[in-house]
């Protein structure tokens, strides 16, 4: 069985995000979303909440599993048997990152091979980081993040 996992934040999950689930789980038996709990930001939301919601928006899709994860992707990856990552990419600018984050977890994990997905053109400007700016700052989410969760967030920013 093929199993692939797409690691991020998710705070919250966004349009893009969810375009890369569906192409992911078309191409994988097997597809772990893996919101990670990253001590170094502070999140809007809860990482139980980030999971209840990709839980809402994904319900149609028969192999995925979503699940949180501490520590290191590498030492994630290698537990539960996943020897694929995939990362989205926006734009260039998001290359030279992810290209250092793809080396790095070859180095710690030689078993996984990172497989990089270009983000659907409709998306490419699209970050939780922007949801969240566009939300405090009373914008339309519409077309942004899933219909069912925009009143979550709009509830949190208040
Ligand atoms: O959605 P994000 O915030 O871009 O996701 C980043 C994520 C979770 C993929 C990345 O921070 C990560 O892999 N975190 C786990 C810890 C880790 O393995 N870090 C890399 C070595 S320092």
């Amino acid at each position: 069985m093929k199993t692939a996992i797409y690691p991020g934040s998710f705070d919250p999950v966004t349009n893009g995000h969810l375009d890369i689930i569906h192409r992911s789980a078309e191409i994988f038996d097997h597809l772990i979303v893996a919101v990670s709990v990253n001590r170094s930001k502070r999140p809007l939301f809860t990482v139980e909440e980030r999971i209840h919601v990709i839980e809402k928006v994904t319900k149609d899709i028969k192999n995925i599993e979503i699940v949180t994860f501490d520590g290191l992707l590498a030492d994630y990856a290698k537990k539960r048997d996943a020897k694929v990552i995939i990362k989205g990419l926006r734009a260039v600018s998001d290359f030279e990152y992810e290209f250092q984050m793809a080396l790095l977890n070859k180095s710690l994990n030689p078993n996984t091979e990172t497989l990089f997905m270009a983000t659907s053109q409709n998306y490419s400007f699209l970050s939780s980081s922007i949801v969240k700016e566009i939300g405090a700052l009373g914008g339309d989410l519409n077309g942004l993040v899933p219909e069912p969760i925009i009143d979550e967030i709009k509830q949190k920013l208040k």
